[in-house]
């Protein structure tokens, strides 16, 4: 057994390195003509991945860190598709669209709140404008199975979808109660078939550890009810409390949220499982079956992190669709209004709705990928990140060398002349390994930053 108390001093604030530089170096200097300018110069043979954010829901989960809009208005849903239709044509007039397309996600939200005949008006439009699909695309949906019926279904095998991915975050009655999302297991079942039905043969389950209430025992006991669905891939996040940008997030009371060291044996028992199961540890809160895509890109060498999460689509470009959606090109980021009236005024006059973005220097680009990798990878190759950049890998990183050294002498990292590795407990902790490499995280009072806790 570990003593995971020593490690409580870990549980910090700390970024989920969805991006590098993370959204808070994001600024409004970059424009829509600097957005422009990236869809129109990127090289024809860079494949595209659309992200189209559908950000509606019906009512609050009280723990929910992601961008919705709570309606039950139906005029606000059409209003939106609307303009997600004038949008794409905008995009249209500046990218080419006959690049290969190799990823289609809709997030949300919930996008399945929408009707399946909306959904249906929204696939339509997507397919009118980009016409160059890899027969092998990715093309997903994030599903809350409170919302989603067998005509839902149709409309998403008639537009070819091939992976959805189920919120479920808890299956303890009393867990639901608190942060107000009812979900019997038998709803969740229910939708799980649909898609089995339907011959979707990549099913992903959203669970969260950390939320009010939850103990070492209930979230065994979600677990053991979840791999009965079989599951592909399952998505095991660390609740972020974030109560200063969530609202609904102060409703909890902070002293039902397990203390750091019960969450690391919560994580590390959900490794376990997992891996009895037959399931493979994907960075650092994913977990997928050998036939899936995502397990094999471990040995391959070729799993990405982006603002998904965990992808195995590297190298394409990142175009967002939708109020708040993030692009991501090879040297920027950029990011939609997150308001919905600025949004719908940049499209009603012409223009791309962008609120901020960044473009990367040559130190962003050196550090995107050595963090990249160590949050995939838990790994790096000091040797590669030497070749590939024209740096020596110590020298450059002396600053970042040091403050790795406190997690080296806790016997959490392996440090060479040729690499960086983690050790099982450290994979646990690499959001803090990898902020050791973050150069924005240290010029700016490390212990004071918003972000949610690394454990
Ligand atoms: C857009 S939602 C998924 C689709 C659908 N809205 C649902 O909830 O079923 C994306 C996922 O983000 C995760 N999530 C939301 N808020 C979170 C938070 N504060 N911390 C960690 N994960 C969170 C949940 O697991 C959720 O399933
Ligand atoms: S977790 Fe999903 S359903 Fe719940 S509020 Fe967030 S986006 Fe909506």
């Amino acid at each position: 057994m570990i003593d995971f108390k020593k490690f409580e001093k870990y549980s910090r604030p700390g970024p989920r390195y969805t991006s590098y530089p993370t959204a808070l170096e994001f600024h409004e200097n970059f424009s829509t003509d600097d957005l422009v300018a990236k869809l129109k110069n990127t090289d024809s043979t860079t494949p595209i991945s659309l992200y189209v954010h559908l950000p509606f829901c019906r009512s609050a989960c009280y723990f929910c860190g992601c961008n919705v809009l709570f309606t039950s208005k139906q005029e606000k849903k059409t209003r939106y598709l609307g303009y997600l239709k004038k949008e794409l044509k905008l995009i249209a007039n500046h990218i080419d669209t006959s690049r290969r397309v190799t990823q289609l996600h809709f997030g949300g939200g919930t996008p399945t709140f929408f009707s399946p005949s909306e959904l249906g008006e929204v696939y339509d439009a997507i397919y009118e404008i980009f016409v160059n699909f890899d027969a092998t695309a990715e093309i997903s949906c994030e599903v809350d199975p409170r919302f989603f019926s067998v005509e839902h279904m149709e409309v998403m095998k008639k537009a070819n979808l091939n992976r959805l991915s189920f919120g479920v975050q808890d299956l303890d009655e009393k867990v639901q109660k608190t942060v107000h999302r009812i979900q019997p297991f038998e709803t969740t079942q229910n939708v799980v078939n649909i898609a089995r039905d339907a011959g979707i043969n990549s099913i992903n389950i959203d669970l969260i550890y950390g939320l009010p209430h939850q103990t070492a025992s209930s979230f065994a006991t979600t677990l053991q009810q979840i791999i009965k669905l079989n599951p592909d891939r399952l998505a095991v996040f660390n609740y972020a409390h974030v109560p200063w940008l969530m609202k609904t997030q102060r409703k909890f009371d902070e002293t039902t949220f397990a203390p750091p060291s019960t969450k690391l044996v919560i994580l590390q028992d959900t490794i376990k499982f997992f891996e009895t199961a037959g399931y493979r540890m994907v960075g650092m809160d994913h977990f997928a079956k050998p036939d899936d895509e995502l397990f094999k890109a471990i040995d391959k060498g070729e799993l990405h992190r982006n603002f998904q999460g965990y992808t195995t689509k590297g190298g394409a470009q990142l175009v967002g669709v939708g109020v708040t959606s993030i692009g991501d090109g090879d040297d920027y980021f950029v990011q939609n209004h997150k308001n919905l009236a600025d949004y719908e005024k940049a499209i009603d006059s012409g223009v791309l709705p962008v609120f901020k973005g960044y473009q990367l220097n040559e130190d962003d680009k050196i550090r995107k990928y050595v963090i990249m990798e160590l949050m995939s990878n838990f790994s790096l190759d000091k040797k590669a990140v030497e070749q590939k950049f024209d740096i020596k890998f110590d020298t450059y990183f002396s600053q970042a060398v040091k403050h790795l050294q406190e997690f080296v002498e806790a016997g959490l990292v392996s440090v060479d002349d040729s690499q960086i590795k983690t050790t099982a407990t450290g994979s646990m902790l690499i959001r803090n390994i990898a902020m050791c490499f973050d150069i924005y995280f240290w010029d700016k009072a490390p212990d004071k930053q918003r972000f949610s806790k690394t454990i």
